[in-house]
């Protein structure tokens, strides 16, 4: 049964001007051709968002800003690695609505910046580098402190933009999806801090689509991605008014956890195979860290056969390039 009500709240929600139009949706037949056949192959090129280089952090932070600019933020602040996706959409975001973004990385600042750190200076955001990923979110929340004692106004952002106002971006691309083509009989996608599977997954519950959306990890294990991905759909039923109902309604999150190989941001033989068969069938360039393991995910289920021929398989391309230039 589609959820009418949520639906509406879902297009109503102010957002900060970041996405404009829809992406496209491509066909990829000569990848299909390469992998022997099998189902047919669909795209969603959010690589291509036009803004900041792109990626699935650029529609969570058109509305996670528009809240932020409405409570009167004057400087955005965030988490990441050194080479995050999420850091730089937040940078460029930042440079867009005129806000000062801090930004906190872990990692070694780096003597010559490449990637996406080369993308945060020039946007002008600061740079805090700390040595471990625990470190992060306690020095994000001293610099907010140390901004308020200020007298400057920040607006602390999760890791990825991953909370449910973030994911509701996702289940705003499903409509978006829908109007351009048939709903697929399947999306898959990178996974990581959940915002986006959590989207999708309610995206395709309150329309009420055959659609399953399958996950692939890019670090955690299967079991923990599914109670985030839960957690964050239970949030964006109470943030659209739905009173339990999607969160009775959504299935559990389809997470196939077995592409991460050694850890997160290692390579694997498969997910440099599919950056490499991506590229030469398609032109698509997809990432090592998230796009590439997920890609390898899609190519080993199509080999195994485990979608049917006249099935339709999308693959939501999540961005992430820029790291292959870092
Ligand atoms: C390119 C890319 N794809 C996928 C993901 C995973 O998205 P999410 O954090 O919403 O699970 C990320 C973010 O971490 C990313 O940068």
């Amino acid at each position: 049964m589609r959820h009418d009500d949520a639906v509406a709240a879902l297009s109503t929600l102010p957002s900060a001007g970041l996405v404009a139009g829809s992406t496209p949706v491509e066909e990829m037949a000569r990848l299909r051709a390469a992998l022997g056949g099998g189902p047919r192959l669909l795209v969603k090129r959010d690589d291509a968002l036009p803004f900041g280089f792109g990626g699935n952090k650029v529609r969570k932070l058109d509305l996670v800003a528009a809240h932020a600019r409405s409570e009167g933020a004057d400087t955005l602040l965030t988490v990441g690695g050194l080479q995050s996706n999420h850091a730089r959409a937040t940078a460029a975001t930042a440079a867009r609505l005129g806000l000062r973004c801090v930004l906190v990385l872990n990692g070694a600042r780096p003597d010559r910046p490449t990637g996406n750190t080369l993308l945060d200076g020039l946007l002008g955001a600061e740079i805090e580098y700390v040595s471990s990923r625990a470190e992060r979110a306690p020095a994000m929340q001293a610099a907010a402190d140390r901004l308020r004692a200020q007298g400057r106004r920040p607006f602390e952002i999760p890791l990825g933009a991953s909370t449910p106002l973030g994911a509701i971006a996702y289940a705003r691309a499903v409509a978006e999806l829908v109007a351009q083509v048939p709903a697929p009989d399947v999306i898959v996608h990178a996974t990581s801090s959940g915002g986006t599977q959590a989207g999708l997954l309610a995206g395709c519950t309150l329309l009420d689509l055959p659609t399953r959306v399958l996950g692939i990890s890019a670090d955690d294990p299967a079991p923990v991605l599914q109670e985030v991905v839960a957690a964050l759909v239970s949030g964006i039923d109470v943030a659209l008014g739905g009173a339990g109902r999607l969160s009775a309604a959504a299935p559990r999150a389809d997470v196939d956890d077995s592409f991460v190989g050694e850890g997160y941001g290692i390579p694997t033989p498969a997910s440099r195979e599919a950056l490499e068969l991506a590229a030469r069938t398609e032109a698509l360039f997809l990432d090592s860290t998230y796009t590439a393991k997920a890609m390898a995910g899609l190519m080993a289920h199509v080999r195994a056969g485990r979608f049917r021929s006249d099935e339709t398989v999308l693959f939501w391309h999540t961005g992430g390039q820029v790291g292959l230039l870092a």
